[in-house]
């Protein structure tokens, strides 16, 4: 335990929505083919923990990497880092990010993947802020509903730190210095 920091959502109850929603995906494209995006470096908890309970057999992985955030607040400039390395002509695809905040990273995503002509585009966050939505956007696989509270752990980061936590917790105020 962290003293900086106080939980909100709990390993067990992270691993346990993960199952649900590797369940959940599992229904909807049964054996076909994805390619899950992870948006770096944010998602790679929640994204290895999700393939693991995904039991398709044709699940593929790649990697984008973007940044839109300076300290706690979001900045409007995305800033397109690592592009993806497998071609998504026809193919379906599901971007998989941390949060869902503003949705202006997702929006972009969205938009960007559009373009490369995949069959099908869906969007999996572990975390949906609906409160700060700047960007009219909706999650399809959704893990927690959270309130308008700056998160850190199981990836995300304040400042590169805490993302190794394996719960989510909320960073006590005084640490946060703009
Ligand atoms: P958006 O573009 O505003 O939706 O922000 C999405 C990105 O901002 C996420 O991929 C996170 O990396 C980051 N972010 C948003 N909210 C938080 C938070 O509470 N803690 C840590 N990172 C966050
Ligand atoms: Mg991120």
């Amino acid at each position: 335990m962290n003293d900086n920091i106080e939980v909100l959502i709990s390993k067990t109850n992270i691993q346990k929505r993960i199952k649900t929603l590797a369940n959940e995906i599992d229904n909807d494209f049964k054996n076909e083919e994805i390619i899950f995006i992870s948006v770096l470096k944010g998602a790679i908890y929640f994204t290895m923990d999700l393939l693991k309970n995904i039991k398709n057999e044709n699940k593929i992985i790649d990697f984008i990497k973007v940044s839109s955030y300076k300290k706690t607040e979001s900045t409007n400039k995305i800033n397109f880092q690592l592009d993806v390395s497998i071609d998504l002509k026809n193919k379906n695809v599901i971007i998989i990010d941390d949060i869902l905040d503003t949705g202006k990273t997702m929006h972009f995503l969205v938009n960007y993947i559009k373009n490369k002509g995949p069959k099908s585009i869906k969007t999996c966050v572990l975390l949906n802020k609906e409160e700060r939505r700047i960007k009219n956007i909706t999650a399809n696989y959704v893990g927690f509903e959270i309130d308008n509270k700056f998160v850190v752990g199981y990836g995300l980061d304040f400042e590169e730190k805490y993302r190794f936590l394996p719960y989510i917790g909320v960073l006590k105020k005084e640490l946060i210095t703009h």
